[in-house]
């Protein structure tokens, strides 16, 4: 497994999205309440890009006419037929037994660890002063 530096922590907002590619796969990147998390960008349904879904909250109701929304921003719902999953691990809120997208690991490290670490950064050289996101693949 490597690590590899995918963006600039100011590049993704909380609440957004971002498409990486790393070693030959697409990877959409998310910026939940400051914290990362990375998913495949393939929808397992049919395929839809996950990172053009908007970002959700869940839905519940202990009756009917009763909603309320919890976990704002914490899932991803598929801009195709609306499946939901959930950013923080992949798994789809209707059916997590069976249904998933593949998450990866996410870390933020600074541009002074990474230039000194072994690690490469991929997508752009690494400035010492600022904070990067490192996905592991
Ligand atoms: S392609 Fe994602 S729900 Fe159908």
């Amino acid at each position: 497994m490597a690590r590899h530096v995918i963006a600039k922590v100011e590049e993704v907002d909380i609440g957004k999205s971002k498409l990486v590619k790393v070693a030959g796969r697409d990877i959409a990147l998310f910026n939940v309440k400051g914290e990362f998390f990375a998913i495949a960008n393939r929808c397992p349904h049919e395929g839809a890009d996950l990172c053009r879904g908007q970002v959700v909250g869940l839905a519940e109701a202990d009756e009917p006419g009763k909603v309320r929304m919890t976990r704002h921003g914490e899932l991803i719902r598929c801009p195709w037929h609306g499946w939901e999953f959930d950013i923080r691990t992949g798994k789809s809120w209707c059916d997590p037994a069976r249904t998933r997208v593949k998450s990866f690991d996410v870390s933020v490290a600074s541009g002074g660890a990474l230039a000194e670490g072994p690690y490469q950064a991929e997508t752009f050289p690494v400035s010492i002063d600022e904070d990067y996101v490192v996905v592991e693949i």
